[in-house]
């Protein structure tokens, strides 16, 4: 069983909490406000979920998921993710969830803003171009007449 440490537990990070519950393993959410903020989700999640700060979640995983809006990134904590994988959802959306000057002046790409604020994480992109209400759809291969013409 694999314990994975949630650093946002919103749209994604929720989503991904109630898929990693439903696959057999633990899950360590946490968000800006507050464990006790999580309640709610952490008793529709059950014995598998618990709520913790984002330093405690990051500790706590095997894995940690990062999903937080893009301008907070430097409030991950970089010294506890040493040297663990880490995923970044994240997706550069300024218009909504605001502007990240370094990005904007060119001096940091977006897909690698996480990167490079945790140089000795092992960090993964993934689920970064998803709309999360499409990740509980279950894989499947799509037939020839559903495949996207190449
Ligand atoms: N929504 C999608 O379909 C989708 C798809 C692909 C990628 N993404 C990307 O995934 C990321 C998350 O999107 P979302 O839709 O899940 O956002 P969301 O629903 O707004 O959730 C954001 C989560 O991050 C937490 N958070 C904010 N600042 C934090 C901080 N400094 N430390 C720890 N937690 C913090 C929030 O907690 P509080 O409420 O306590 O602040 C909340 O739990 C974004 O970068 C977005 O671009 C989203």
């Amino acid at each position: 069983m694999t314990t994975i440490g949630f650093i946002g537990s919103g749209n994604i990070g929720g989503t991904l909490a109630r898929l990693a519950v439903g696959a057999g393993h633990d899950v360590v959410l946490s968000n800006s406000r507050g464990p006790e903020t999580l309640l709610d989700l952490v008793a529709e999640l059950g014995p598998h979920a618990r709520a913790a700060t984002p330093a405690e979640a990051a500790t706590a995983g095997d894995i940690i998921v990062v999903s937080i809006p893009v301008r907070a990134y430097r409030q991950v904590p970089a010294a506890p993710l040493r040297g663990r994988i880490v995923v970044d959802t994240l997706n550069y959306d300024p218009a909504r969830q605001g502007h990240v000057p370094e990005i904007d002046a060119g001096d940091t790409p977006a897909p690698l803003l996480l990167q490079t604020h945790l140089p000795d994480a092992r960090v993964v992109k993934a689920f970064s171009t998803v709309y999360f209400r499409h990740l509980p759809a279950p894989a499947t291969t799509p037939s020839p007449a559903e495949r996207s013409p190449s």
